[in-house]
């Protein structure tokens, strides 16, 4: 009882924040606080936060570093939000037994972040509408305190970092969620 007390305020928390944020980022108040970040650390820290969602469902998280270090100008703190909620939804919607694998490699100068899963994957319709607000897949039950806001969030933090988000999937089999920034575009020269 205390435990189900403890998550649904987790929960509800966690909705409040997720509401606030979106709140900044539309109303143009949100301000990024651009500094020179260890990306292979941050990863690395957010996968041993969350092993401890994954044990319970028999799925393992692994990460997949190509580079050390990779330094990346960002914010830190809203870059960890965007791939814990790759990691969250990749826990929903992977069966037990499954895997998640956190990748980060430098592509032209670019930092890519990559989230697989071998979860249910999402349909080519599906897969357009992603990053839309309040947009969930009518299919497999909503979550409670789920509103479909966590991916609209991510492409907001990726697009005030000038950073390109998107996602790859195949129906069965699983999906990639990823981003990449620094460099073209760069945030630096957006803020200026
Ligand atoms: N890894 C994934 N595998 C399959 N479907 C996914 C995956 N990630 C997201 N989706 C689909 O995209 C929808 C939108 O995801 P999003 O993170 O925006 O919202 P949510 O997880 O439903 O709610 P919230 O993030 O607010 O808790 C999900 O409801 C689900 O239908
Ligand atoms: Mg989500």
């Amino acid at each position: 009882m205390q435990d189900g007390l403890h998550s649904s305020n987790e929960s509800l928390y966690q909705l409040v924040q997720t509401l606030l944020e979106v709140y900044r980022y539309e109303s143009g108040a949100m301000q990024l606080s651009l500094e020179e970040h260890n990306l292979e650390k941050m990863i690395e820290g957010v996968v041993l936060e969350l092993q401890p969602l994954a044990k319970p469902k028999n799925i393992k998280i692994v990460t997949d570093i190509s580079m050390r270090p990779c330094v990346a100008i960002c914010d830190i703190g809203e870059i960890k939000r965007v791939i814990q909620n790759f990691i969250d939804n990749a826990l929903k919607f992977t069966e037990s037994g499954g895997r998640i694998t956190v990748s980060l490699e430098q592509i032209d100068g670019q930092s890519v972040i990559k989230v697989t899963d071998t979860g249910k994957g999402i349909n080519e319709e599906d897969q357009a509408k992603l990053f839309q607000r309040f947009w969930q897949a009518t299919s497999g039950g909503r979550y409670y305190a789920s509103t479909g806001l966590g991916l609209y969030l991510c492409r907001k933090i990726i697009e005030l970092h000038g950073g390109r988000i998107w996602c790859e999937s195949i129906l069965g089999k699983g999906s990639t969620f990823a981003f990449a920034i620094g460099k073209v575009n760069s945030a630096i020269s957006q803020q200026k």
